[in-house]
């Protein structure tokens, strides 16, 4: 199989997790290269429901590869619990199946009191951050103050860092109280000792693996518009979630990837503050009382609209999907109609692309194409063929509208209720 990234096209919780897991069967290695434990992927796997916050989804599969790339951010604590988790279900985690980046930076308690602390203080202007101390721990990286992986594994080096990070403990933690220096060592070096067998150089054993002929699966974290570049800054995450993110966050270089898959949801769903153009209350409610989008990581009900182009369009540019994989689309079974949000109206101007800016796009008003809904349940469907032509009809609209073919369309939770469209696959090489 060629090596493929999968992103999310929306603003996360699009169902990569599921699309991961069904293509991992085919290729060798599945690979995260950005975010942290603020990602949260539901998979399920003979009955059994698996929710991972930093584990890529791989693991589940006992004969491939996993690898925690350099541009993740790690809350090794929080890992060790995910890892323990997986154990006692009889899942294998082994230096064998499981490499970490010596590179990838630790969320430490004081990441996670900085996060909470700086969201309290922005008072209305929250960006609904999942707390899991995801931007501080950026801002170290950045600001070159941040502890590595590695450097969990030797106690002097791990006290001597910590001390020196805590000494510039200041100015954006005022008023947060002082960490406890000896819990942290005590916790973090245990956790080091436990997670050294794992801890590897990432890029040279993922481009030895290319070069002997293995592929590799990036597992995408969040989605296109929290992308700290190119999403609806400031409301994002803080990392590059499109696919560039994933050679960085890898060292794998561009040319070594065969193709993009955008996982999209039939629908719009967004957890956390920011403007979401087609965001309809009744529409969320359909689907929260169908038990539907829950948030995996924090279990906040997401905020849901019908499927916005303008936004696919604009990820597609950015990302260059092959094919969209398509999630969810049972949740529209039983509609009267459909929508498509094809473009955006602000100050009297039709846009076919968002605006630049979040406070523009919030007073952006959705343009629709109404189309025909079907009332079958779908979530039976083994081929595109068995899908009701409403349904049909309206991938190809998206399709038409993107200039993206479907290569995977997903139907229910499990991982049987997965239509794959191979000649698609095969072509997006
Ligand atoms: P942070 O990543 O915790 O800093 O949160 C920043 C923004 O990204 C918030 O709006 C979060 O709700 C959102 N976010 C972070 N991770 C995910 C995810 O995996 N799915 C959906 N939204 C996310």
């Amino acid at each position: 199989m060629p090596s493929i990234i999968i992103v999310g096209t929306q603003w996360g919780d699009e169902g990569k997790g599921k699309v991961v897991d069904f293509l991992t069967e085919s290729t060798d290695i599945v690979v995260r290269a950005q975010g942290g434990s603020n990602a949260g992927h539901t998979v399920y796997s003979d009955g059994q429901k698996y929710v991972l916050h930093l584990m890529p989804s791989g693991i589940l599969w006992p004969d491939k590869r996993c690898v925690i790339g350099n541009g993740v951010v790690i809350d090794p604590i929080g890992f060790l619990g995910e890892v323990d988790g997986l154990l006692d279900k009889g899942i294998q985690v082994t230096p064998d199946n499981l490499r970490i980046s010596h590179a990838a930076h630790v969320v430490f308690p004081y990441h996670r009191a900085m996060d909470l602390a700086l969201e309290a203080r922005r008072g209305d202007a929250q960006l609904g951050t999942t707390g899991r101390g995801i931007g501080p721990a950026y801002s170290d990286k950045i600001d070159r103050c941040g502890l590595r992986m590695n450097d969990l594994a030797n106690t002097e080096r791990l006290a001597t860092k910590v001390r020196t990070r805590l000494a510039m403990f200041n100015g954006a933690s005022e008023g947060i109280e002082a960490p406890d220096l000896d819990a942290i060592l005590k916790d973090y070096s245990a956790a080091g000792e436990r997670l050294a067998p794992f801890l590897t150089n990432t890029v040279t054993y993922l481009n030895g693996a290319m070069r002997a002929g293995k592929s590799l699966l990036f597992e995408g974290a969040q989605g296109a518009y929290l992308d700290i570049d190119h999403g609806t800054y400031p409301f994002v995450t803080s990392s590059n979630t499109t696919a560039g993110g994933a050679c960085t966050g890898s060292g794998v270089a561009p040319n070594q990837i065969d193709q993009v898959i955008g996982v999209c949801k039939a629908y719009t769903t967004r957890v956390g503050a920011g403007p979401c153009v087609t965001e309809e209350g009744d529409f969320s409610d359909r689907l929260h009382a169908m038990g539907r989008e829950f948030g995996a990581t924090t279990g906040r009900k997401r905020r849901c609209g019908w499927i916005d182009v303008v936004m696919l369009r604009f990820a597609k540019m950015v990302n260059g999907f092959n094919s969209f994989a398509m999630t969810n689309l049972d949740g529209l079974d039983g509609l009267d109609e459909v929508r498509l949000c094809t473009a955006y109206e602000l100050d009297g101007e039709r846009m076919e692309t968002p605006p630049l800016d979040a406070e523009d796009l919030e007073r952006c008003k959705p343009i629709y194409e109404t189309m025909e809904g079907w009332p079958d349940d779908i979530s039976g469907a083994q081929s595109l063929d068995d899908l009701p032509t409403k349904a049909r009809r309206y991938l190809d609209r998206i399709t038409e509208l993107v200039e993206t073919p479907f290569s995977i369309v997903s139907v229910g939770p499990d991982r049987k209720q997965t239509i794959v469209a191979p000649d698609v696959l095969a072509a997006g090489k």
